[in-house]
């Protein structure tokens, strides 16, 4: 009964992996490392090796004992999706294809995905439930909405039984400190905040405050990584006792604002945090947050942790990485 987890040296397969070991279940992770680390494996059983490699699935499958798989591998820049288009459509459309036919030639045949709040694109209400229309506005949210359409019809096809799981923002680090997002690798908005608090980088810009939001900033949900964590714990669970797929929103079901972000920063590192106010983004939404009632009551998770965890959590592994660099240079 071992999980495979796909991506599992990335930001929040990272996390899961290390939630799932604290439950006491048996994973292999398979990660190409291109865009992950090694250490965040934390010594969980490990291949390296890319998801379009059927044959190597298979084998890992077989040799391992996998009887589900958590697919985290893809990448996730909708900047690089819109200049190297082809890039996405082979490593996380064809790439899911491969992964599929490996885990079918070893008779695995359950699978829970990371899609995104991106395929909503721009909502007609909110909050956001699942059976809102599709409009993805880039060709990363098309390639999740792709491969939700591909995972669904390989349980037409072959009796694959699936969770997508539609995650909003993903924020934060584990609660002591030890795992975290590689801040130099990211875009998301936290990381940019917390580097232009510390000095580390120029003032973080704000794209747009003319929204129509309380402050004018736009407004998203953000959901803490070990929230998440657990809810692919539980999703695994729901088709190990043999439930029906499924897809699921996971967020907190409360919106956050830009400027909500800078100050609950200000306030809790005790200093100010520069930023520049520049025009707004073409597509981006004014307002997204998530109706999660559906895998509140499906497996039973609901988001824990909010914006103060998310920054404490980030200045904790901020701390925590900081004395390790003095300690090692001492
Ligand atoms: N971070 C977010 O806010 C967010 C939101 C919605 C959905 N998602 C999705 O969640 C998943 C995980 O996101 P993340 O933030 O942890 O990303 P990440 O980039 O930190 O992790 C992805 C991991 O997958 C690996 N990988 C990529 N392509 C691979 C391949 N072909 N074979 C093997 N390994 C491969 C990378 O090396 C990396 O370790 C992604 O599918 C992403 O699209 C993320």
């Amino acid at each position: 009964m071992t999980i495979l987890v796909t991506g599992g040296a990335g930001y929040i397969g990272s996390h899961a992996v290390r939630q799932l070991r604290a439950e006491g279940r048996d994973v292999v992770v398979l990660d190409s490392l291109e865009r992950g680390d090694r250490d965040a494996l934390l010594g969980a059983p490990f291949v390296q090796g890319d998801i379009s490699d059927s044959s190597l699935v298979a084998e890992v499958c077989r040799e391992h004992g996998v009887d589900s798989v958590i697919h985290f591998a893809a990448y996730k820049s909708v900047g690089e999706s819109m200049t190297d288009p082809a890039k996405y459509w082979r490593n996380n459309v064809q790439g899911t294809v491969d992964l599929l036919e490996g885990m079918l030639a070893a008779d695995v045949r359950r699978i829970v995905f990371s899609s995104s709040a991106a395929v909503y694109g721009n909502p007609d209400s909110l909050p956001i439930r699942e059976d809102a229309p599709l409009r993805t506005e880039n060709v990363y949210a098309e390639t999740k909405a792709v491969m939700e359409r591909v995972i669904h019809w390989y349980g037409q096809t072959h009796g694959v039984r699936w969770a997508s799981l539609r995650y909003f923002n993903a924020a934060g680090a584990s609660s002591d400190g030890v795992l975290g997002e590689n801040w130099d690798m990211s875009t998301n908005l936290l990381p940019l905040v917390m580097k232009a608090a510390l000095g580390a980088s120029g003032p973080v810009k704000v794209f747009g405050d003319d929204y129509p939001t309380p402050d004018g900033t736009g407004v998203r949900d953000y959901i803490h990584v070990e929230d998440l964590a657990i809810a692919h714990s539980k999703a695994i669970e729901h088709l190990d006792a043999g439930r029906e797929s499924i897809t699921l929103n996971l967020g907190t079901g409360r919106g956050v604002s830009v400027m909500e972000i800078i100050r609950a920063t200000e306030n809790t590192l005790g200093r100010a945090v520069p930023y520049q106010v520049v025009d707004r983004r073409l597509g981006d939404p004014a307002t997204v947050y998530a109706d999660s009632r559906l895998a509140n009551s499906v497996l039973d998770w609901r988001a824990k942790k909010g914006l103060l965890e998310i920054v404490d959590s980030l200045i904790r592994r901020y701390n925590e990485h900081r004395e390790q660099h003095e300690s090692t240079e001492s």
